[in-house]
């Protein structure tokens, strides 16, 4: 019962009258299902234009003998609905919050699909923590492209036409052979491209992808990474380049790692040398103790790590800079293999396959 059609004035104070009023309202509270509805209910039978409420104003109206009861009457009657809407707010909120836990019921045992993390492979990180090591000493990082011309891969270097790592069996060549364009075969032909485009002296490195036609095993890939290294100023001779190959050695693999260098040859260094460090595996043990045979270094002791030597003097000419003023060193190391000694890796071919796996394992080791 709204309060338009209430009983108005003594009338409201009936006591049938308040019964009825107190009825419909107790009804409509109960009727309520949600708090909306609840609200309703409240503003209608227990706000200001409700009937009690418009009953209550009519007390005044009543002979005052009357009053105290009708009084009584409609205060116990305000307490009932007042009482009722409390009880039932508290039903509808707990009926609320149950629909609402339903609904958004997580099941926390379910599979999480969790975005992978990525990570740096090997040797990228590798290859920033080697430009790293030269660039705190003053040197620069230089780029050259992976497909080269023949010249600058080989007759800039003075490797003769006859040379046998010129051959196809070594060699990638790209199609038509007339263009005179390979793939690098390694990073020396940045040594080239560093004096003839700039200024003396340099100090550069290029770490960067060689491709040779070779075997796919433990220590082998035919596309892998070399870092080149050259130097070219007043005075420089093998002395500085061996403290320099001391210096990146104890950078890579810490304080007392143990190299040696071997005379070798290159056309483009000389004297020529190869840097071999301790093998990472059975550290020298394995020399001369047919017990315990080493498959890494095949029970050498050393595995190859790069070559160097002071730049060949018809190098500098080819490139335009006087031998007689300037002398230099160069040397080119094997990345994949430094990374090999530096972590322990005993196939060459985990670097490769690119099982995120893998270079999660050695995520921040070459960092
Ligand atoms: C050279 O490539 C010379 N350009 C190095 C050099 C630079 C000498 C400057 C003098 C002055 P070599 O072919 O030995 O040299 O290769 C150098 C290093 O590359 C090797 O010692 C080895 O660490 C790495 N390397 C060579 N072939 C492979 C391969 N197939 N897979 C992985 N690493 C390789
Ligand atoms: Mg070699």
């Amino acid at each position: 019962m709204s309060a338009q059609n209430a009983p108005e004035g003594a009338d409201a104070l009936r006591p049938e009258a308040i019964e009825a009023s107190t009825s419909a309202a107790l009804a409509a509270i109960a009727a309520a299902g949600t708090m909306a509805e609840l609200k309703d209910a409240r503003l209608a039978h227990a706000g200001d234009r409700s009937a009690l409420a418009l009953a209550n104003r009519a007390i005044g109206s009543i002979p005052p003998t009357e009053r105290k009861e009708a009084g009584r009457l409609l205060g116990a009657a305000r307490a009932r609905v007042q009482q009722a809407l409390a009880e039932r707010t508290e039903q509808v909120e707990a009926a609320e919050l149950a629909r609402t836990l339903l609904a958004e019921t997580v099941d926390v045992t379910l599979p999480v699909e969790l975005q992978p993390e990525g990570a740096i492979h090997p040797i990228r990180g590798l290859i920033d923590l080697m430009s790293d090591v030269f660039v705190a000493m003053g040197w620069e990082v230089a780029e050259g492209p992976e497909l080269e011309a023949e010249w600058l891969n080989f007759d800039a270097l003075n490797i003769g036409a006859d040379h046998p790592s010129r051959g196809e069996t070594d060699t990638l060549f790209v199609e038509p052979v007339s263009n005179h364009l390979v793939m690098r075969t390694h990073t020396s032909p940045v040594q080239a491209r560093a004096l003839l485009t700039r200024d003396l002296p340099v100090y550069v490195i290029c770490p960067g992808k060689t491709y040779r036609a070779d075997e796919y095993d433990a220590t082998h890939l035919p596309v892998f990474h070399q870092v080149e290294g050259l130097a070219v100023d007043k005075g420089l001779s093998l002395a500085h380049l061996r403290g320099t190959l001391d210096h990146f050695a104890q950078a890579m693999f810490g304080a007392g790692i143990r190299t040696r260098m071997r005379p070798h040859y290159f056309p483009f260094t000389e004297p020529s040398a190869e840097v071999d460090l301790q093998c990472f595996v059975c550290r020298g043990e394995s020399v001369g103790n047919p017990d315990r045979p080493c498959r890494t270094c095949k029970s050498e002791g050393w595995i190859e790590w790069g070559g160097c030597g002071v730049v060949n003097p018809r190098v500098l000419r080819a490139c335009g800079v006087d031998p007689e003023v300037y002398s230099g060193f160069a040397f080119g190391m094997g990345i994949e293999r430094t990374l090999q000694s530096r972590n322990n890796l005993s196939d060459m071919r985990d670097l490769v396959e690119g099982d995120v796996r893998f270079s999660r394992t050695l995520k921040g080791v070459a960092r």
